[in-house]
């Protein structure tokens, strides 16, 4: 249950102030009758009519895990016709965004969900939600470059916060290092940037983590439905009271 001018305000019918007088006015109902100022209602399950209009339900809130491919960029539209991660969930009818972004030679995990709250929640620098990478770099790293990637790479928009960093393998043929790179930051092109610094320019790069949840039994350009227990977790570490069984608060 909530207030009505909340309620009418969210649905973007008219601001809070502007909803209170529009009930004080009498033109508000709940299940056909008139509704009082400071009176509460459940948009989910209740009728609620402006001047007799019904004001549009609430979407549910949906969250998705996908899989992404390299060649689909992360916004929700591209004004260049190019294909956008949104290609990959067409059965999904919300309106639908990716928490973060991953560039479109990146692959691997991507959020996607139409709580703007979450959202906001778990990109908030203070949240420090932790995100891991594998990167394929060219050559073979030293420990002093290893250690800086690391402590810390000085990049143009500041120095990098601490990160983990593992090598996980070296391929002779190509000439490469496998390394696996954990942030909690989400500047622009950060891992590819970070391993330029240290003049190990990445081949191909792959979220395998984002905020303790992985890509298992997820292929690639292909999506599931989080969890009940999984949206708690991520409302948990967003800082966010507990969410309401998957109805808009
Ligand atoms: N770091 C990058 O360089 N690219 C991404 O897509 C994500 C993190």
């Amino acid at each position: 249950m909530e207030r009505l001018q909340k309620i009418i305000s969210q649905a973007g019918v008219a601001s809070r102030r502007a909803a209170e007088k529009i009930i004080g006015e009498g033109r508000v109902t709940v299940d056909g009758v008139v509704a009082e100022l400071g009176a509460q209602a459940d948009a989910g399950t209740q009728t609620i009519c402006i001047d007799g209009k019904p004001l549009r339900r609430p979407e549910a809130h949906v969250y998705f895990l996908l899989n992404k491919p390299k060649g689909y960029i992360s916004t929700a539209k591209d004004e260049r016709g190019r294909k956008t991660v949104l290609d990959l969930l067409p059965e999904v009818k919300e309106r639908i965004y990716p928490v973060g972004r991953l560039d479109s030679g990146t692959e691997g995990l991507l959020l996607l969900t139409n709580d703007g709250g979450l959202m906001n929640g778990l990109l908030h620098p203070a949240r420090e939600v932790w995100k891991t990478y594998l990167a394929q770099v060219e050559g073979r790293l030293t420990r002093p470059e290893l250690q800086t990637l690391k402590n810390g790479v000085k990049l143009e928009d500041g120095v990098t916060a601490p990160a983990k960093v593992r090598v996980l393998d070296w391929d002779d043929r190509k000439g490469r290092t496998k390394l696996e790179i954990s942030i909690h930051e989400g500047k622009n092109r950060q891992v590819r940037r970070m391993c330029e610094a240290v003049d190990h320019p990445v081949h191909a790069l792959k979220r395998t983590e984002f905020a303790g949840l992985n890509l298992s039994g997820v292929k690639r350009g292909e999506y599931r439905a989080l969890t009940a227990e999984e949206v708690a977790y991520l409302y948990e570490l967003a800082n966010l009271p507990a969410h309401g069984a998957g109805r808009k608060g």
